[in-house]
């Protein structure tokens, strides 16, 4: 298993650049599949999750490549509307094809991705809303088959502002018969990147970006050309890792509007934070102070994926924090490594009260899922010592080579992997 050994005590300094947004690239790929033929997306970030969907799509007939940060992708030969299991298991965004594969075949075959490590993680409000437009949902077992000769456009109201459901629902509604309505839709800004990926490709959708999305049914989508835009979770992870390092950076290919709230929190912690145009510039000459209450919900307000990232900075800070989470049930098990580490945490229902310490401590860590690593990573880069952060592949689905980005910024971190055992048959 490949682990991250990280040297801390280094301010962080230098100019980086955001890579594009994997909450993004990946329902935009799956949407591709409603227009045959070739398209171009760029801005594509070189990640585990994002060669999970290649190699999907690729199961499913289409030719794709990943080259440079643009992916070229022909649709055309796919011929199958079953998503390997194994596969499906491997990333839950792959539920992001049903819209789209219901759309082109008629059908589509799906297995549940399952519980995983922040929470239960259900698809009921995707398939209410499949369900809404006319699909009958067949369920077996761990499959799922979903069947629709004529989807029909329709009012929806999510019972919960789904990010997936959303998008899943405005994907299929995009080629249905008539005019689809969902209220108490997700506003997050990588449904807005959709909405203008399907429009690029044809469909007639506004409102992506409010709580109300309005998809007017279109007969056909052509393949188009289509750039990502920056990751707002990367841009916040290395804003938490300058400021808990006392350093100084820039980071370039942001769009400062999607990190109102992280910035928001950030200044109220002490942190400076300048914004020119897509650039930002972070420092944190002192220790952070306490922010008296952060609670996770859906954008506009504070993000969830970036909740570890900044009980890492709050465990440093001077005073007593408390974090609310509201998204994901079992999104605290970074709290138990950052103990390991010196941090002074604890937890009662939803909720986790943070006294600062003055300092952390290096220790051998484990990355529980893909926040959850990067916070262990980023405490590790302002911890006194060595860490070690262990089952790093987490970290892999949605940062690219985090020790690159790091490294660039003058941080001693190094990737370590094991030598492949000699095989003596
Ligand atoms: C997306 C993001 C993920 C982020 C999350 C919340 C992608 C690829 N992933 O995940 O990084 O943490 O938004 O901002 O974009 N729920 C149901 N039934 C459903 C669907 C969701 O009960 O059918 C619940 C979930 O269990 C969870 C909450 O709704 O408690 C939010 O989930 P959702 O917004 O759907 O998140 P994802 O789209 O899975």
């Amino acid at each position: 298993m490949e682990k991250l050994v990280i040297e801390g005590g280094r301010p962080l300094s230098g100019t980086i650049r955001i890579h594009g947004a994997k909450n993004a690239a990946l329902p935009i790929l799956a949407a591709s599949m409603m227009a045959e033929g070739t398209h171009r997306i760029e801005n594509v970030p070189d990640l585990l999750d994002i060669h999970v969907m290649l190699d999907i799509l690729r199961s499913l007939g289409c030719k794709a490549e990943l080259r440079d940060e643009t992916v070229v992708l022909d649709t055309l030969p796919a011929h199958s509307s079953h998503i390997p299991e194994e596969l499906m298991k491997q990333m839950r965004s792959s539920i992001f094809l049903m819209g789209p594969l219901l759309t082109r075949f008629g059908e589509v075959q799906v297995y549940q991705p399952g519980g995983c490590a922040i929470g239960e993680r259900k698809i009921d409000l995707h398939l209410k809303g499949l369900q809404a437009l006319g699909a009958e949902i067949e369920e077996a077992g761990n499959t799922i088959i979903c069947r629709a000769t004529l989807l029909r456009g329709t009012d929806i109201v999510l019972d919960f502002p789904s990010v997936g459901a959303t998008e899943n629902i405005m994907m299929a509604a995009a080629m249905a018969r008539g005019t689809t309505t969902i209220f108490n839709a997700a506003r997050e800004p990588e449904i807005q990147d959709l909405q203008h990926f399907l429009n690029a490709m044809g469909a007639r959708i506004i409102g992506a970006g409010t709580d109300t999305i309005t998809i007017e049914g279109v007969d056909r989508l052509v393949p188009c050309t289509y750039s990502i835009i920056p990751d707002r979770i990367v841009a916040g992870t290395m804003m938490v890792a300058a400021a808990i390092t006392k350093g100084n950076i820039t980071l370039e290919n942001v769009c400062p509007a999607h990190l109102t709230s992280v910035t928001h929190v950030l200044r109220r912690a002490g942190v400076q934070v300048h914004i020119d145009g897509d650039i930002m510039n972070v420092s944190c000459p002192g220790r952070p102070r306490a922010v008296e209450r952060i609670v996770t919900s859906p954008y506009p307000s504070f993000p969830t994926d970036l909740q570890s990232q900044v009980m890492v900075l709050l465990s440093l800070a001077d005073g007593l924090s408390v974090i609310k989470e509201t998204i994901f049930e079992g999104r605290f098990k970074h709290v138990d490594e950052l103990t390991r580490m010196g941090a002074d945490i604890w937890v009662d229902m939803n909720s986790a009260f943070v006294r600062g310490v003055p300092r952390l401590y290096g220790a051998t860590v484990e990355a529980t899922d893909l926040r959850a690593g990067a916070a262990l990573v980023i405490a590790g880069l302002a911890a006194a010592g060595t860490t070690i952060v262990e089952q790093i592949h987490h970290i892999d689905r949605g940062y690219d080579r985090i020790e690159r980005m790091f490294s660039r910024l003058g941080a001693r971190i190094e990737r370590f992997t094991p030598a492949p055992v000699p095989n003596n048959n």
